[in-house]
């Protein structure tokens, strides 16, 4: 799990805000997308696609001026899908003051590189107890979100 974890780190600048003077939550979104693709990568190999993006909740906002640090680690690896958790803290450049600003859980499929089809990708290695049990959280978040694609499958 800690071969495919990645740190993002990045300098707000003024471009990167909305009305407010404080981090555009599309680019939030962006960031997270791709800090996500480095683990799916990372661990699968393959050539990766995002196939869907957990509800996210803005529990904070990252103003100008502050350094935004992306956190993400592989939670589960399916067949051909992995969900990756990225965490989004803010940080105070003058006191070093750290905030949790965000959570997503993005689900990621590998491809294959000729036909382009979901391949395997190899399997998580649990090795702690915290890992074992965000995994149980990560299967029924599986649950539930097959269940989502089901339904909107339907309408
Ligand atoms: C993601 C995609 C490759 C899945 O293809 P598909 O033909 O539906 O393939 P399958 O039904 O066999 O699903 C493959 C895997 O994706 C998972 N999956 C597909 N849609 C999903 C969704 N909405 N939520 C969660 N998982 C999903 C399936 O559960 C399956 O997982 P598993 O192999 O680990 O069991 C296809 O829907 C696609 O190309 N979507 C567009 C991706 C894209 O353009 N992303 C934005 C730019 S990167």
């Amino acid at each position: 799990m800690a071969e495919s974890a990645t740190e993002m780190t990045q300098m707000v600048l003024p471009h990167h805000a909305n009305v407010h003077g404080t981090l555009l939550g599309g680019t939030v979104m962006h960031w997270v997308d791709l800090a996500a693709a480095v683990v799916a990568n990372r661990h699968s190999r393959r050539p990766v696609v995002t196939a869907a993006f957990d509800e996210m909740a803005f529990l904070a906002p990252v103003m100008v001026g502050q350094i935004a640090i992306l956190r993400a680690r592989l939670t589960l690896a399916d067949r051909s899908s992995m969900e990756i958790r990225v965490d989004v803290d803010s940080e105070d450049v003058l006191t070093g003051e750290r905030r949790r600003t965000g959570t997503a859980f993005v689900t990621f499929v590998a491809l294959d590189p000729v036909t382009r089809r979901p391949t395997p990708v190899p399997r998580l290695l649990l090795e702690t107890d915290g890992e074992r049990a965000e995994h149980a959280q990560a299967l029924e978040r599986r649950r539930q979100r097959l269940e989502r694609r089901k339904a909107h499958a339907k309408s």
